[in-house]
């Protein structure tokens, strides 16, 4: 007896594979990272993050009015601070006219329709190389969570749409959100690093921002006291509800590849938007592999960028946006 179902018939040509496609990229599905440096007419490479640059504030500009023209509509800002503005404490996160802010207003000037959202944590700020302030050698919570509030209180001034606290502190969604409402900044968002791991997979970010814990006594070697342990699946259910609870609009899960069980988790438990973070390391292996003849690199992306839409993503953040923007056309 034949079968009665041949599932094969679904996949016989591409326009029927079209026709039923679960999952299509969009260039609306993506938030652009971007490094932002001082200087001027700065374009470096990063070395670990091949065709990935640190840009000074006339280069975002230009980068920007590109991604703009490519359909791309928001970006996740980040700032190497140079050293000398570095203390335990992050001062230099609240300078109105500090390298953060001076990216957004540079960003919203060229284009006033992308979205901008910024990092919030003291790592590229700290001399410690750590998301919050250091004491006797711990990561201080409440004193952190309580300074990462003003901090975004700063960047929605200077006009951050939504502001992406990425340390992992308890409480601090709370603490912003209370904070831009004391302020009335009642339209600014907040997309909480809700499950963020501890990650091995972060390592060229660090080397991007020069923003890697630091090898000192009685400083902490690693992020494991605040950023969560990759073994664990019930734990960011959890994490996320708090921040949903305490005011997150969007929630985030990274890094992604080897989180995709979590992001599904949390999409089929919460019905607030899922963003995910593609990180460096992921992006450093693909342009690796490729590098060497080993891996198709266009292929490879284009099937993990889906397998992330697929697991739940509503929002990817990825290095690798404009690549798949300009292969999908
Ligand atoms: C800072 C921050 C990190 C990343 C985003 N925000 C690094 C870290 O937590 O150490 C990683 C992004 C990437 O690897 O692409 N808190």
């Amino acid at each position: 007896m034949y079968p009665l179902r041949r599932n094969r018939r679904l996949r016989a040509n591409s326009s029927i594979r079209n026709l039923v496609r679960e999952t299509t990229i969009t260039p609306n599905d993506f938030l652009v990272p971007l490094f932002v440096v001082e200087g001027k007419g700065v374009r470096e490479e990063i070395a670990s993050m091949p065709d990935y640059y640190r840009l000074s504030l006339d280069n975002l500009e230009k980068e920007v009015k590109e991604l703009w023209n490519m359909g791309l509509c928001a970006v996740l800002l980040f700032v190497k601070v140079p050293d000398n503005l570095k203390d335990n404490f992050g001062k230099e996160a609240l300078n109105a006219n500090g390298l953060m802010q001076l990216a957004i207003k540079t960003v919203k000037n060229a284009c006033p329709d992308m979205l901008v959202m910024t990092d919030v944590a003291l790592d590229p700020y700290s001399i410690y190389g750590h998301d919050g302030i250091i004491e006797s050698g711990k990561v201080l919570n409440d004193e952190s969570a309580e300074f990462l509030a003003k901090m975004s209180v700063s960047h929605a001034l200077a006009g951050a749409d939504f502001v992406a606290p990425s340390d992992m502190m308890d409480g601090r969604i709370q603490i912003i959100r209370e904070s831009l409402e004391t302020e009335g900044l009642l339209d600014t968002g907040i997309m909480s690093y809700s499950a963020k791991y501890a990650s091995a997979f972060y390592g060229p970010f660090r080397d991007a921002l020069d923003s890697a814990p630091v090898d000192m006594v009685d400083i902490p070697k690693d992020k494991k006291t605040y950023q969560m342990d990759f073994a664990n699946r019930e734990e960011a259910i959890r994490e996320t509800r708090m921040d949903i609870e305490e005011g997150a609009d969007i929630v985030m899960v990274k890094p992604g590849l080897c989180y995709l069980d979590i992001v599904r988790d949390i999409k089929n438990t919460f019905d607030v938007p899922v963003a995910v973070y593609q990180v460096s390391g992921e992006y450093a292996m693909l342009k690796a592999a490729a590098e060497k003849g080993w891996l198709d690199h266009d292929a490879v992306m284009m099937e993990q960028i889906t397998a992330i839409k697929r697991a739940g993503a509503n929002i990817i953040a990825s290095y690798f946006a404009k690549d798949v923007v300009k292969l999908i056309g």
